[in-house]
């Protein structure tokens, strides 16, 4: 492949505000506070009270995702200081951090800077714990940096082949406790990123077999992670009967990738195992039941919540997790065609249970159904799903928080605790009875497709049929995993959603987290 994306190195270091030598100097000030905190006024002397003056004019008010820039001029070690604002005070969150982080790695790489010194973390004085600081400034470092232009030969839009980034304090106790969090979250934040690219990848380099030879690459760098693939043989030898009809329209073949992350510790191993499922059609046309033309490039990205696994299982095996985790992956693309399932069709499901197509655009949940039942007969004891599944979720929510659907109380609990500490927020919704009443068909065990109404929910209650008696979450993040513009902090594209939620999950119930 053409290039590599960015190159962000991350460390902390000890040093004076004043003093340090940089092309970007980060601090954070709150919209609401009364004068500038000690770190400010300490740089605003030294700058002849340049800050004081830009906040008196009112260039700068630090509401949340505004900046401004005052130049050094050698008056202190930074060449320039970047002022991000923070919004409220009371609303200020670690996720206001990681954002604030974000914005500030995202300009360096506008501005090609190559070093950025962040002490964005002083704002918030001794609010939160300097390891959750440090891990969220990593997490955002990563984030805002990247950007997706592995095609782009032109150098128009050019940009350094590297950052060097920094967490400062002049405290040594404290660069080592934002230390702990900065090296976690450096593995969370890259595990995102990586998770980005591929989503990003079009559909005519990301096909279900090269997929799966990222899972298998993925695998041969760890000694934790094993993968298997199944071929189209091996799905029919199987009675993947939903990954097979969704596959059957398309010249790629479809695959079935099972990633298995052992931990070290034998009590570990003896523990629940967690079996994260995550859709991968790497283009979705509707196939027979196609998708209006407009937008439709848009469906790259319906292996998002696949590619979110692969990055999860990436962090898991990094970070060590003492937590059994499975990464199923059942991948297809959805094309119309002469060899494709049509409406009317009637699918032998991996579980035994049949399926009536009432649409060929609804594939995203017949392939993950054989994937369900694939997890439930691995005798996952908690089964997680993350998928691109419906427009309707994306009417129900728009695009601030997915959707959360499950038949396990204590598990919601904890993936709603997981979106908290993640920022990639969920809102519960339900899946009981009456919506899979709808999913019933009059000559096969179910069909596909609901009644206009709950569409988000009704997914999800198909679903919920194919987890036998195991603990079950369900995630639908359409309209989650893209950007379709770039914001303070993000470039378009990919967002890696989902990433930083189940790993924060994963590490709430693991011994190590
Ligand atoms: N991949 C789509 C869902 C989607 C839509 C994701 C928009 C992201 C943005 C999914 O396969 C799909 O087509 N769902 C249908 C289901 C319907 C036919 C029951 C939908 O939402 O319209
Ligand atoms: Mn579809
Ligand atoms: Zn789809």
């Amino acid at each position: 492949m053409a290039k590599e994306i960015i190159n962000v190195e991350l460390k902390a270091r000890k040093i004076d505000f004043a003093k340090c030598q940089t092309d970007l100097l980060c601090l954070g000030l709150f919209s609401d506070a009364k004068g500038l905190d000690k770190v400010c006024k300490e740089i605003d002397s030294k700058l002849g009270g340049a800050i004081e003056r830009l906040i008196k004019l009112g260039d700068f008010n630090g509401k949340d995702g505004s900046s401004e820039i005052v130049y050094g001029e050698d008056k202190i070690g930074a060449k320039r200081v970047l002022l991000i604002g923070l919004g409220e005070t009371k609303k200020a969150t670690l996720d206001t951090l990681r954002k604030a982080a974000a914005g500030a790695a995202k300009k360096s790489v506008a501005m090609k800077v190559e070093n950025v010194s962040l002490a964005l973390h002083k704002a918030f004085g001794t609010r939160f714990d300097l390891a959750a600081m440090g891990q969220v400034v990593a997490e955002g470092v990563y984030f805002g940096s990247y950007l997706y232009d592995e095609f782009v030969t032109g150098s128009e839009n050019g940009r350094l082949d590297r950052l060097c980034a920094e967490l400062i304090d002049s405290d040594s106790t404290k660069t080592k406790n934002l230390n702990k969090g900065l090296s976690v979250g450096t593995v969370i934040g890259k595990a995102q990123i990586y998770t980005r690219t591929l989503a990003n990848r079009p559909g005519n380099v990301i096909n279900p077999v090269s997929l799966a030879e990222e899972a298998k690459k993925l695998a041969r760098g760890s000694k934790t992670l094993s993968c298997t693939v199944f071929d189209e043989k091996q799905l029919a030898a199987k009675g993947m009967g939903g990954v097979l009809a969704v596959g059957a329209g398309s010249q790629n073949k479809p695959t079935f990738i099972v990633l298995k992350y052992t931990p070290a510790s034998k009590a570990v191993k003896a523990g629940p195992t967690i079996g994260l499922v995550g859709k991968a059609i790497t283009f979705d046309s509707g196939g027979i039941s196609i998708k209006p033309s407009s937008g439709m490039e848009e469906m790259k990205f319906d292996k998002s919540g696949g590619v979110a696994v692969l990055g999860v299982m990436k962090a898991v095996a990094e970070l060590k997790l003492d937590v059994n985790v499975y990464g199923i992956i059942p991948a297809a693309e959805n094309m119309p065609s002469g060899t494709s399932y049509r409406p009317g069709d009637i699918i032998t499901t991996f579980s035994g249970k049949t399926v009536e197509i009432h649409s060929t655009d609804a594939e995203g949940r017949m392939i993950l159904c054989d994937a369900l039942s694939y997890a439930a007969r691995e005798k996952c004891d908690i089964i997680i799903d993350i998928a691109t599944l419906t427009g309707a979720c994306m009417v129900a929510l728009g695009k601030f928080m997915a959707g959360l659907m499950g038949n396990d109380e204590k598990l919601i609990k904890q993936l709603q605790r997981a979106a908290g500490e993640s920022g990639e927020k969920v809102w519960h919704m339900p899946s009981g009875d009456e919506y899979a009443e709808e999913m019933k068909s009059k000559i096969a065990d179910l069909k596909n497709t609901g009644s206009r109404w709950g569409g988000a929910c009704t997914a999800a209650a198909f679903l919920g049929q194919f987890v036998e008696d195991k603990k079950w979450a369900h995630l639908d993040i359409a309209g989650m995993d893209m950007f379709e513009k770039a914001t303070e902090f993000a470039t378009p594209g990919s967002s890696g959603f989902g990433v930083r939620l189940l790993i924060a999950y994963l590490m709430s119930i693991s011994k190590k987290g």
